[in-house]
């Protein structure tokens, strides 16, 4: 995949690079959406985001970012009550999410920088009954992983736990680091596209279990457009409810493919080599990482500013050179920065961006060469 040093690149985590191929892919002549050409669009498109998903089950499409995907995660398949455990501003959000859909919902608050592990959700599900959990699986702000697949098992351990909907947010994980929506038995598990899908923003994907199908049926006020009945009538036919962004999905239908060449398997290797080469340059700068590294994330890493330099300064610098990495997210800006290693990035221009950095570094009489 080809990607210029022609513009500004970004190593943000989120919206990421787009390669020129997918750019291109977007200027594909408009079809329309109830036209034989479209049907067999998302006719191409399903099976292989299927296989992203790693489900047999289905994958719903639309035109929305994440935060549309959590809405109608909330809405389809919360009923009763709704525990959601947060660990970063992206968890925080989706609490919001549920209050503002008038949900009955608890929400757990675990120390930024820590992760959400199975011991702290057993803990707060002992005696209560809850019929949703919902948690990130890569909180961006703080570039941490949590353990999906011990947090689902330790659910469905529990007298009642195979009746529990749990719903995950990958929105920054999704297609970089492993996930498995079958094998780990989840409910919901949603994300977006410009991220590690490496497309530009607009396009939502929910896999949603026939469990979580079922019980949305029983669900009311499930609203209009993320309504999963509707979605599912819909899908089944190749087709969305409402006009989708039909650009965006020439760009999916071509990224998919170059994401099954790769394999799911290939992508999760080269982001954790990508996560590898950012971990030991900190180290070696003498900068810290805010997560332990068993939590750390394969898409974004949280480096602690021990040097104190300015983020600002070192992106303006790093812009001569056509490039740009993200500040800390809400009270951990400028403490830390985030480099994003996700989408069509390799190793390769990992590298680059860190002699970029340390060239910075060397100006400011922080590296001895
Ligand atoms: C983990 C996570 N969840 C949800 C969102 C919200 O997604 P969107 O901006 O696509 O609505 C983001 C955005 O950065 C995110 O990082």
């Amino acid at each position: 995949m080809t990607i210029k040093n022609d513009h500004l690149r970004l190593f943000l985590p989120g919206p990421t690079e787009v390669s020129e191929e997918i750019l291109q892919a977007q200027t594909t002549p408009m079809v329309g959406h109830r036209m034989q050409d479209c049907i067999d669009l998302i006719g191409r498109i399903s099976p292989k985001l299927r296989k992203v998903f790693r489900t047999e089950s289905r994958v719903y499409i639309a035109a929305s970012s994440g935060t549309g995907m959590w809405e109608a995660a909330t809405r389809n398949c919360v009923r009763d009550r709704v525990i959601h455990f947060a660990n970063g501003s992206f968890g925080d959000r989706w609490g919001d999410v549920h209050k503002a859909n008038g949900k009955d919902v608890k929400v757990v608050t675990v120390e930024w920088g820590q992760p959400v592990t199975p011991e702290i959700v057993l803990e707060n599900l002992e005696g209560e009954t809850y019929d949703a959990v919902s948690f990130v699986h890569n909180e961006t702000s703080v570039g941490i992983t949590n353990p999906v697949k011990d947090i689902a098992a330790a659910i469905r351990s529990l007298p009642g736990g195979q009746d529990v909907t749990i719903m995950v947010d990958s929105v920054s994980g999704l297609s970089g680091a492993q996930i498995e929506f079958d094998e780990w038995d989840l409910d919901i598990l949603l994300t977006s596209s410009q991220k590690a899908f490496a497309l530009p923003a607009g396009l939502g994907f929910s896999a949603v279990s026939d469990r979580a199908f079922e019980k949305a049926k029983t669900v009311p006020n499930r609203g209009y457009y993320f309504d999963y009945i509707t979605m599912e009538k819909y899908l089944v036919k190749d087709q969305t409810p409402a006009t989708p962004a039909i650009s965006l999905l020439f760009a999916l239908d071509v990224q998919l493919d170059k994401m099954m060449a790769e394999t799911m398997e290939g992508r999760w290797e080269r982001h954790l080599a990508m996560q590898k080469v950012t971990m030991d340059w900190a180290k070696a700068r003498g900068f810290g990482m805010l997560a332990d590294p068993a939590y750390a994330s394969p898409t974004v890493s949280t480096v602690s500013n021990t040097h104190e330099i300015s983020i600002g300064e070192l992106n303006d610098f790093l812009r001569t050179k056509n490039m740009v990495l993200s500040n800390g997210y809400g009270k951990l800006k400028n403490i830390t920065f985030r480099i994003g290693h996700m989408g069509d990035w390799t190793v390769a221009d990992i590298e680059e961006l860190l002699a970029g950095i340390d060239e910075f570094l060397a100006q400011k009489g922080l590296l001895n060469s």
